[in-house]
């Protein structure tokens, strides 16, 4: 697979178009960004630990019947995946009460919610991604009513497989982010799966092993993503 135009570069992700029109390569960076680009960071290896953590861990959920845009790794931080029409809506999903959720609703950090919660928000900087639901993805031609259920089926169906995955690796998946997408008019999972997308905490410590290290200022960063991809890959 040849590696043809740059057609997005962001802080965390290179995509390139390649000889076949179905599929790109998506390179991962070391660099991060919180507080909308403002606060800039480059750790060592980490473009490597997102690919490979992705790698693993769409593996696992395609295993489940989730279908996902990943085909294969072609280096350390090089991956082919099919070309899908993103759906501009980022998919939170949240086991324990932390972040965002706190700020907006007031719930005391670190709860156990009693039923995991499923967040949609509209992919727009410029917007500042504004919360949204499944009547505005119909609305404003995003997704049809159909597709946002296959969504939510999805994501539910991510969370248990993740929670009991990430468990037997002594870690608690707090919450995390997924972005859909169609490939040939079939709903898949895109994006990628990873310590930036993630919130991570080890199950005996709370010690957090995520991009909070870094959006917090609380160091060891490399080291955190690093124990992640162990952790992962070690079972
Ligand atoms: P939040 O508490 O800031 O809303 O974040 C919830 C989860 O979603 C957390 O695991 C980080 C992830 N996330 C992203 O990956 N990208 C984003 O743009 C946002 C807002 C959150």
């Amino acid at each position: 697979m040849k590696k043809a135009k740059l057609i997005y570069e962001g802080k965390a992700k290179k995509l390139y178009e390649t000889d076949d029109p179905d599929r790109l390569i998506i390179e991962f960076k070391d660099e991060a960004a919180s507080l909308d680009g403002r606060k800039k960071g480059v750790f060592k290896d980490k473009g490597i630990v997102n690919n490979k953590m992705s790698e693993y861990i769409f593996k696992y959920l395609e295993s489940y019947h989730i279908p996902t845009h990943f085909e294969q790794t072609i280096s350390d931080r090089e991956m082919v995946v099919k070309r899908l029409e993103m759906i501009p809506i980022e998919v939170i999903v949240r086991n324990i009460a932390t972040g965002s959720l706190c700020t907006k609703y007031g719930c005391k950090e670190g709860e156990d919610l009693r039923y995991p919660i499923i967040e949609l928000y509209l992919k727009n900087d410029e917007l500042n991604d504004p919360m949204m639901n499944e009547y505005h993805a119909a609305a404003f031609g995003l997704a049809t009513p159909e597709e946002m259920q296959t969504i939510e089926r999805y994501a539910t169906k991510i969370n248990a497989l993740l929670k009991s995955f990430f468990i037997r690796r002594k870690v608690r998946l707090v919450d995390f982010k997924l972005e859909f997408g169609r490939f040939h008019g079939e709903l898949m999972l895109g994006d990628e799966i990873s310590p930036d997308t993630c919130r991570f905490w080890d199950l005996e410590t709370g010690e957090e092993l995520d991009k909070d290290r870094f959006r917090k200022d609380l160091g060891k960063v490399e080291e955190a993503y690093k124990e992640m991809l162990r952790r992962v890959l070690k079972l």
